[in-house]
């Protein structure tokens, strides 16, 4: 694929861009404001990255951006599909979006992301919520101005949801919450088909970006004054082997060093399975590789794992952690757990209070099963009642939280390099930053320090964060 071939169908919108932002001049003309949008993302780091890319289409066709969505023109939902709840709340809102519809029957609602690639969603809102305005899914998303420019000629519904994937369009505009920080496709889909898991059905398979276009990305950033970058990918671990001139993940790392003006490099998700020790190499030499590392282990049952198609073992996933923390002695794990997968004994439960006990993780994002419709699990014998789960949720935080609040206790009074991201919401006089091992710590000082990085000592321990002071 040349520069030019894939740059062209980004182009191809540039005549609808500038059609709708005419149409949106003439509405301030009459009307003396703006029209605004309102964008809810839900889900994961992948999908606020889209919506950074929806926003900044949005903005580049004369939409100004609204926090209230009561006086919205024109509302965005990116949805998720990998819980339930997170379908529920949009069917939720979607009926009291008929209302703000009543009072503004101009109001655009729009979805998109991973929930509408589902057959039986579109059949739903086919059904009952035939008042949205334009549906697209994961795949398309660069066509977000023509989509908005047919809507409006047609005056009908637009639906366009792709099966598959097309070519990756680089150079899409994108508007960054963050201003120091940012983060960085390197692949899209996913190829690991874990029983429980839509995501594969929804963003389709494996499919790398080429080293240099993600290397321009990046220095662009970093003159533009981001010093911390997060690649994304379903499964950093196994990126680079679709591309032409296959390149591992670690050699992508170590090129991604070498930026100059960069400081921190962060990455996820990585897979046990794919985890090589070509990688823990590279992140213990590459200076600028966080001493963090985010590793879903889901079950520490070698049984519960087989079942989820995890392709590991809890003695393989131990080995592994131990062979980081030998290498980066000092370094912070993260995890995802899964309570209540089909089948899963009490036995099987234990291995994971074990697993979590062993490994000592400085942070989980921890999950009650849900069942998806058209992922194998769903149909497995076995679901685990309610209160059970519940019981074992409520039981797993219990292991959880201590060794969390140890191992952050075991920072008190250690002197710790904070990238300084915002004001407190809270407290105006507090400012939050990240340390390199991803500690969250909260210190007095004001905002002129947001964007450095600076020394922070650590006085005290509530458990999910740090209070420091500046040295
Ligand atoms: N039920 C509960 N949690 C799930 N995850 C993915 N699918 C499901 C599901 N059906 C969790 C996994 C994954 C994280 C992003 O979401 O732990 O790592
Ligand atoms: Fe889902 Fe498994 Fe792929 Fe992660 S690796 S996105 S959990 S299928």
């Amino acid at each position: 694929m040349t520069e030019k071939n894939y740059n062209s169908l980004f182009e191809q919108q540039k005549n609808y861009v500038s059609q709708i932002n005419d149409w949106n001049n003439e509405y301030f003309k009459l009307n003396g404001k703006r029209r605004k949008f309102y964008c809810l993302t839900m889900g994961c780091q992948m999908n606020a990255h889209d919506s950074e890319k929806i926003i900044g289409m949005l903005k580049d066709m004369g939409y100004d951006e609204t926090a209230n969505e009561n006086e919205a023109d024109f509302v965005i939902y990116n949805t998720c599909c990998v819980r339930e709840n997170a379908e529920m709340k949009v069917y939720g809102k979607l009926g009291w979006l008929k209302n703000l519809k009543k009072k503004n029957p101009e109001l655009l609602i729009v979805l998109c992301g991973c929930m509408v690639q589902q057959d039986t969603v579109i059949e739903q809102l086919n059904k009952t919520y035939n008042y949205v305005d334009i549906i697209f899914g994961t795949y398309n998303l660069y066509k977000l101005p023509e989509l908005i420019a047919t809507r409006i000629e047609t005056g009908s519904q637009v639906c366009d949801i792709w099966k598959e994937h097309g070519e990756i369009v680089e150079d899409l505009p994108t508007v960054r919450e963050y201003k120091y920080k940012s983060s960085v496709n390197i692949m899209y889909g996913c190829n690991n088909f874990c029983t429980y898991c839509i995501v594969p059905y929804v963003r389709g398979r494996e499919r790398s970006r080429q080293p240099e276009d993600i290397l321009k990305e990046i220095r662009e950033l970093v003159a533009d004054g981001v010093k911390e970058i997060m690649l994304l990918g379903q499964n950093v671990n196994s990126y680079g082997k679709n591309l032409e001139t296959p390149t591992t993940f670690a050699q992508l790392l170590r090129q991604i060093n070498e930026v100059e003006g960069l400081e921190r490099i962060r990455f996820m998700t990585s897979h046990p399975k794919d985890l090589s020790d070509e990688l823990i190499e590279a992140m213990r030499d590459c200076d600028k590789i966080c001493k963090y590392l985010h590793l879903p282990v889901q079950s520490g049952s070698s049984n519960v794992l087989k079942r989820m198609n995890r392709n590991y073992t809890k003695e393989h996933y131990l080995g592994l952690v131990e062979k980081i923390k030998k290498a980066i002695p000092d370094i912070m794990l993260s995890t995802d757990i899964i309570v209540g997968f089909p089948g899963e004994t009490e036995e099987d439960f234990q291995e994971t209070l074990d697993i979590i006990r062993k490994v000592r993780y400085s942070t989980a994002f921890t999950f009650i099963y849900s069942k998806r419709t058209g992922t194998p699990a769903a149909n497995m014998e076995d679901q685990i009642p309610e209160d059970v789960v519940k019981d074992r949720f409520d039981r797993m935080l219990n292991v959880l939280n201590p060794i969390i609040h140890e191992i952050n206790n075991s920072q008190v009074g250690q002197v710790l390099d904070v990238l300084v991201e915002d004001t407190s919401k809270q407290d105006e006089n507090i400012m939050t930053g990240r340390a390199n091992n991803n500690s969250l710590v909260h210190f007095e000082g004001s905002k002129d320090l947001i964007g450095q990085i600076i020394k922070v000592k650590i006085v005290d321990n509530k458990t999910f964060y740090l209070i420091g002071e500046r040295v």
